[in-house]
């Protein structure tokens, strides 16, 4: 891995996207409750978190539990939710030393359907950091980019309905305005560990330019050297963003 070090830092993506997997499959293969591998992986990004801020990343998303993971067993959703609320329980009680990182916890997905001691941990730590500007995690939880860009478009229809917005005059600011990452830039850099190669309904509208990372390591074994893989491939990436020349810079 040390051959890559060099060229880490030549094109730093400025938003990078990690979907959190493996997990599972890790604690099978040592004979462990699924839990045990939900609990590893929050481990994993705990460090991962703040090793990206500290390489300078301004925004980490990272894909924690997705619309469609309700169907799972209780014991198991209720592990991840556990895993959650101690998560934003450690983010409160360690506020100084994330305030000097400079994070700003963001959560995006739906919440309505979250534990409400969880929602309200949620709505406290975004208030308490948002005026940190150095680098913004996202925690996606509940999050299916489907139905964020369906309540986008509604939000749109409903406006033309009022007579706002001529159909004509609709654009992608216009969508991109009703995601749950309004404002944020796209992610430059997607990273995917456990030898899945897809995007598993995760920031497809956001996707649209992104670089993929894929690894067959499994989630609760990804360390930072994986990261600076990733980040080192990234650099030598040519991005012509549908032009025909590279373009060093993110739309
Ligand atoms: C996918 O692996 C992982 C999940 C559905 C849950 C991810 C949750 C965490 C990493 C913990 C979250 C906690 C915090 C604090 C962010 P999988 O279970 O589908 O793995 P498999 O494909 O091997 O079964």
């Amino acid at each position: 891995m040390e051959e890559y070090s060099a060229s880490v830092h030549a094109a730093l993506p400025v938003h990078v996207a990690v979907i959190m997997d493996g997990n599972g499959r890790w604690a099978a293969g040592r004979g462990l409750p699924r839990s045990e591998g939900h609990r590893q992986g929050a481990k994993v990004f705990r460090q991962i978190c703040e090793y990206g801020a500290d390489r300078g990343i301004g925004y980490l998303t990272f894909y924690a539990f997705s619309t469609e993971n309700w169907s799972r067993p209780q014991e198991e959703i209720a592990s991840i939710m556990a895993l959650f609320r101690d998560y934003l329980q450690e983010a409160r009680e360690r506020r100084e030393e994330n305030e000097a990182r400079g994070f700003r916890l963001r959560f995006i997905g739906d919440r309505s359907a979250l534990p409400a001691d969880i929602v309200s941990l949620v709505e406290t730590c975004e208030r308490e950091s948002l005026h940190q500007t150095r680098t913004t995690v996202n925690l996606a939880v509940n999050y299916g980019s489907r139905l964020e860009i369906v309540a986008s478009v509604r939000r749109i229809a409903e406006r033309v309905a009022r007579g706002e917005l001529k159909p004509s005059d609709i654009t992608p600011a216009d969508i991109e305005q009703g995601l749950y990452t309004a404002g944020q830039p796209d992610p430059d850099l997607i990273i995917r560990p456990s030898g899945e190669n897809r995007l598993s309904n995760f920031l497809l509208w956001q996707a649209a330019y992104s670089e993929f990372w894929f690894s067959d390591v499994l989630w609760p074994d990804f360390t930072p050297a994986h990261f600076d893989m990733a980040l080192a491939d990234f650099a030598q990436r040519k991005r012509r963003f549908g032009g025909i020349e590279a373009v060093q810079k993110n739309i």
